[in-house]
This record gives C-alpha cells, sequence and structure tokens, in this order.
C-alpha cells in the first residue's frame, strides 16, 4: 500500500526542483495539496507557489519540521548547513529526510541531523517537472526500512533507480543529472546545422525534438533490442549514415564525451569533499 498519501510532507526551498516535485506529486494524484507544506526564503516566490499549488505556506522551517513526516531539504547545497543548523534538534525519531543537494554527502547530513529517524539523498533531473525523470536514490545505513517509503515518493517522478553513494551515486549524477545539460548541448549544435541550410528555427527545433524524442521512444519501445542492432537498422553500408558515423569515430566523439563525463565526475567529488570538511 502506499502510505505517502496519508504523510505530512514538507519543502524547505521552493525553488526549480523544489516546485518540479510538488507539481510531480500533485498532478500524478500521489499526495494531496493540503498534505504539502513549504518554506522558502523569499516570501515572493512562496505566496506564488502557494497560489499555483494549493498548498500550505510556514513562514519558518521549525514550523516545517514540526508538522512534517518527510522533509524534502530543495535549497542549494551551499546553503544546506546554514538551514540545518538552527533546526537540527527539531528533528526526531519519526522523520524522514530527503535532500536534494548535490555532492552533500549521506556522512555529512548524518553529522548535521543525528536524531533523524531516515537519511536519504535523492538526485532528480529536470525532466521531474514532466514527470520524465532519472531519480536516483540512496539511503544512509540504519534507514533501509525507508526503502519503500522514498520509491513511492520518487515515483511519480520518472524513472527510480537506487544507487550506492560514491561510484554509482556519481555517475548517476553526472549521466542523468548533467546528462540532461549535455544532451541539450548536442540539441543545439544539431538545430543550429539545420537553420543553416535554410530552415526557420521554429521548424529546426521542432525537428531537432522529434529526431532526440524518436530515437529515445524506439530504443524504449524496443527494449530487448540493443542499441547497437537499433542503430545498425539505420545504417547501409557505404550508405549516407554509415559516412556520418565514420566521421564520428574518427573525430573520436566518444573520447570528447567521456572526457566531459570524467571533468564533471570530477567537480561532484571536489563538491562532496568541501561539504563532508563541514
Ligand atoms: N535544478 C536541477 O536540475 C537539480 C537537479 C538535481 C538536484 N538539484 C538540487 O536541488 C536543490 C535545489 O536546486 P534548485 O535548482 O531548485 O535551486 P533554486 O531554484 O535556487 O531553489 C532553492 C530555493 O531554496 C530557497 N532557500 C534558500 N535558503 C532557504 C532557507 N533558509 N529556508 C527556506 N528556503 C530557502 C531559495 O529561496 P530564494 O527564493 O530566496 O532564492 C530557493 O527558492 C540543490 O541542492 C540542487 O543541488 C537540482
Amino acid at each position: 500500500m502506499n502510505l505517502i498519501k496519508q504523510r505530512k510532507i514538507g519543502f524547505i526551498g521552493t525553488g526549480n526542483m523544489g516546485q518540479a516535485i510538488i507539481k510531480a506529486l500533485i498532478d500524478s494524484k500521489t499526495v494531496p495539496p493540503n498534505h504539502i507544506y513549504a518554506t522558502n526564503r523569499s516570501e515572493g516566490k512562496l505566496r506564488r507557489v502557494q497560489e499555483q499549488f494549493g498548498l500550505n505556506a510556514l513562514q519558518t522551517n521549525e514550523e516545517l519540521v514540526d508538522v512534517c513526516d518527510i522533509v524534502v531539504l530543495a535549497v542549494k547545497p551551499q546553503d544546506l548547513a546554514q538551514v540545518l543548523e538552527p533546526i537540527a534538534s527539531s528533528f526526531h525519531e519519526g522523520h524522514l529526510v530527503i535532500s536534494l543537494a548535490a555532492g552533500f554527502s549521506l556522512h555529512s547530513l548524518q553529522k548535521l541531523l543525528p536524531n533523524a529517524g531516515g537519511l536519504a539523498r535523492a538526485m532528480p533531473n529536470t525532466p521531474a517537472t514532466i514527470q520524465k525523470a532519472v531519480v536516483g536514490y540512496c539511503l544512509a545505513s540504519g534507514s533501509e526500512a525507508y526503502q519503500g517509503s522514498i520509491e513511492d515518493f520518487l515515483s511519480p517522478l520518472g524513472l527510480v533507480v537506487p544507487a550506492e553513494e560514491g561510484g554509482c551515486f556519481e555517475a548517476l549524477t553526472v549521466s542523468c543529472g548533467s546528462g540532461t545539460g549535455f544532451v541539450l548541448e548536442l540539441m543545439q549544435y544539431w538545430q543550429e546545422w539545420i537553420e543553416e541550410h535554410g530552415f526557420d528555427p521554429e521548424t529546426a527545433r521542432g525537428m531537432v525534438v522529434q529526431t532526440f524524442l524518436g530515437a529515445a521512444q524506439l530504443a524504449e519501445h524496443s527494449n530487448t533490442t540493443s542499441l547497437a542492432d537499433l542503430q545498425d537498422r539505420v545504417v547501409s553500408k557505404k550508405g549516407v549514415t554509415a559516412a556520418g558515423l565514420q566521421s564520428m569515430r574518427e573525430l573520436e566523439i566518444e573520447r570528447a564525451l567521456r572526457y566531459s563525463f570524467e571533468k564533471a565526475s570530477i567537480r561532484d567529488q571536489e563538491l562532496e569533499r568541501g561539504t563532508s570538511k563541514q
């Protein structure tokens, strides 16, 4: 049974990701708006979110922790310690805390919130706004009993992937979190090239979006066929696609992508080391 419906869920921070998750929870009817509570540093944003979603806006983070069973930390990583220090003593055994902060380790969270019953990190990507995210999560040791609650909570966002903290969580952060940005970078190159060949920007954008969507959905619908086999169906020997692919391989696009992934991983490790020192 999905128990999330009966829980009171609090969001500290109603920025981009906080709002994306609130929207997905409400649109999917996972949680009724009157079970959602929120605070935000700037009051204007909080009021707009309250009007848009019909949730409960609270004045202080202390109040939110007192009222809610599940507390989602949706502030920027650099603000997190400052947000938690004054309210840490309000957490107790009954709280499940889910941090979205990139590069903020479970170890650092455990040090800041030793009294919380369950601690988890979640890493959604921006397609969460349309319930098409890849969302990874990892649980602190001792929080294993919350696995079902976490999956119920995250599943309206899209594909939920458990990942061990460390190399796996980092790979998910880079390939899917940052990965959305990498794919959008490629889409821009595609659009520019199409425009240079005589199409107006709107048509070019539509062509790019449909090409990426079509390839992705084809892969989704043919999930017993490997990606390489699906690719082979586009390629005929000495044909147009084969010529293009040969250049992609000669120019070592794979190496460029791998290098970018590694750079992003190094930055993720730097952020994690920074927060672990706190
Ligand atoms: N965006 C993404 O794609 C993405 C993906 C995965 C994870 N994340 C993580 O999600 C978290 C939020 O990112 P975001 O992109 O949503 O950032 P954001 O748009 O800047 O939202 C952060 C919100 O936190 C509010 N805030 C700051 N201090 C606060 C306090 N003391 N009490 C209550 N609210 C406070 C800010 O209020 P103001 O209105 O005053 O700024 C802001 O609305 C980050 O930790 C990030 O690493 C983001």
